[in-house]
């Protein structure tokens, strides 16, 4: 199954494809680098576009004075609520500090403190300061600015911006050997074409554009996840969607990305009120405020829902120098009439982060020969249930070199790639109403009864075909492929556990201690098994 598109007008080819300009692409495309193997970039929009510009609070790695792996090892378990794989968390803990190391090698500057040391933060579910951030909440874009300078001063990189990838292309013997993209104005390399490689890794981020109140920009339509299961690829966990405690609440009217007040900021004192002026997370968990962040999201639910107001409050009057140590969010709120040193924040869970996606190795390799994945678009395993906070940029950059090794040690000859024939395309009039149906019925908290309700929405909107290929048609194809995944994991799941709450299974089960595994095949048809926790 592919999307329906043009005719390809032009070929190119490269050793390795590497689709999306995050952290996970850039890593990937500089270490592939170190191995000699020219890259070909590709990036939907202009190359800085994608969440990792957006990270605030930062990233974790035991790093500090008396921290462990072992120490971080256990709070992303706990995290995790008895799904995260062993192995990838080991991988994770255990490469991430020397991964830091390699990103502020190739010039990323994180914020120090008096003593000249790297400044360390908290945030929800660490039991320790082992955050570290850059320009105070403006983490992302100083990891974007680092590893695009990098990878704009290699010539063996071709980069090419407003570049979609549609779909996988697959040689005679299933192996991925390239995809086809849709190129805005790059002189010759324009319209539909198709490029050709050794391999593909898919690093295009997340699906936050599944709802429709989210973190993530614009560009997250969850595009890579989509291509790899038209490709037949295994997707696994997506029923966590993990939804951020506390982002600027302004209007149900404001669609799409909202504005994020970091958990860096409670790591830095702030506590959550409700409209009663009751610090409400007290005695509700051990952590408090700072408890993982799929607590806290449920127990704001809950308050909500107690006080029939659209938001609760985060007062960080308290914090000293706000404006100097949280300078992006003291200017969005400031835009949006809030002035945070002297009034408490309005705010509310949205959607921000897919703690699954496509299932791959501790190699990023996916269930299909030739198609890697990397970054938030990858379930490597080291998430479980819910990931801890700062550890997606870590992973972006741990596997983003893992994936480059992989690849240099085991890169087989160009295939040629096969037709496929069947085709598939959605209206983008979907979308509004996708989005609607998923906030309702498959968001904070889920049922039975909202998810089918919310599944036959899915249907009725997969009758709105189209025949006229474009962006808008190909993203609206891709959120539903993938809210049709989310809902039907999340129906499978019948318990709560992480960042999935069932109000009709409102109990942990250890018969779930599973992952959900699905899978699309040639015909259309979906299927689903189960997998054992590693
Ligand atoms: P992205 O950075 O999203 O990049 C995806 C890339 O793929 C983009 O370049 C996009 O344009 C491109 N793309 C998408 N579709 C296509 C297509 N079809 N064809 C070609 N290109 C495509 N995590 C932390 O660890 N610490 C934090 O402090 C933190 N704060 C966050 C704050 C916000 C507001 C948000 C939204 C997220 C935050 N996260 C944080 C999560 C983290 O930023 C992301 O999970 C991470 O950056 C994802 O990196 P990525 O490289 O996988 O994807
Ligand atoms: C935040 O700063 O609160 C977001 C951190 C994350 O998503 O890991």
């Amino acid at each position: 199954m592919k999307l329906l598109s043009g005719a390809p007008g032009w070929t190119t080819t490269a050793d390795v494809i590497v689709i999306g300009s995050g952290v996970a692409g850039l890593t990937t495309a500089l270490n592939l680098r170190s191995h000699n193997l020219s890259v070909l970039l590709v990036t939907k929009a202009r190359i800085d576009e994608g969440s990792t510009k957006w990270a605030q609070g930062g990233i974790a790695a035991a790093l500090g004075p008396g921290d462990t792996p072992d120490q971080h090892k256990k709070d992303t378990l706990a995290a995790g609520a008895g799904l995260c794989d062993l192995a990838a968390v080991d991988v994770l803990v255990s490469e991430g500090p020397e991964a830091v190391r390699k990103l502020i090698a190739r010039g990323a500057v994180f914020d120090k403190s008096e003593t000249g040391e790297i400044a360390l933060t908290r945030e929800g579910g660490h039991l320790r300061n082992r955050i570290l951030h850059a320009g105070g909440d403006a983490t992302g874009a100083e990891v974007s600015r680092a590893l695009l300078a990098a990878v704009q001063e290699d010539a063996g990189i071709e980069i090419i911006e407003h570049a979609l990838a549609i779909d996988a292309l697959k040689s005679a013997t299933g192996r991925v050997c390239g995809v086809t993209l849709h190129v805005i104005g790059q002189g010759s390399l324009d319209g539909v074409g198709r490029a050709l490689s050794r391999a593909v890794v898919v690093a295009t981020g997340g699906l936050g554009q599944v709802y429709s109140q989210t973190t993530n920009p614009a560009v997250s339509t969850g595009d890579g996840v989509a291509l790899a299961l038209r490709a037949g690829a295994d997707v696994a966990d997506v029923e966590f969607i993990q939804f951020h405690p506390t982002v600027l609440w302004r209007d149900l009217a404001n669609r799409g990305q909202q504005p994020l007040i970091s958990e860096a900021v409670r790591g830095e004192g702030a506590i959550l009120l409700n409209h009663k002026d009751e610090q409400f997370m007290v005695g509700k968990h051990p952590q408090a405020d700072l408890a993982p962040r799929d607590v806290v999201a449920k127990e704001i639910f809950n308050q909500m829902r107690i006080s029939g107001q659209p938001h609760v409050w985060l007062d960080a009057r308290k914090i000293k120098d706000f404006a100097k140590r949280f300078p992006t969010i003291y200017a969005s709120c400031v835009a949006n009439g809030i002035d945070p040193t002297v009034e408490k924040i309005p705010v509310a869970p949205a959607s921000h982060y897919a703690s699954g996606g496509v299932r791959v190795d501790l190699n990023g390799q996916s269930s299909i020969a030739g198609l890697y994945i990397c970054g938030e678009s990858a379930c490597t395993g080291a998430h479980g249930a819910n990931r801890l906070a700062s550890n997606s940029l870590l992973e972006g950059l741990v596997f983003g070199a893992r994936i480059a090794d992989a690849l240099a040690k085991d890169l087989p000859p160009q295939e040629q790639p096969v037709e496929d024939s069947k085709t598939t395309l959605l209206d983008p009039k979907i979308v509004i109403p996708l989005q609607i149906a998923m906030s309702e019925g498959a968001g904070v908290m889920r049922s039975e009864s909202s998810l089918r309700k919310t599944m036959q929405t899915l249907q009725e909107l997969s009758k709105l075909t189209s025949n006229q290929p474009r962006i808008e048609a190909w993203e609206a194809s891709n959120l539903h492929l993938l809210a049709t995944a989310i809902v039907r994991s999340a129906l499978e799941r019948t318990e709560t556990r992480g960042s999935h709450w069932r109000s009709d299974f409102p109990d942990f089960s250890d018969k779930w201690q599973v992952r959900v595994i699905e899978k699309f095949d040639t015909d259309g048809n979906w299927h689903k098994r189960v997998e054992q926790i590693k």
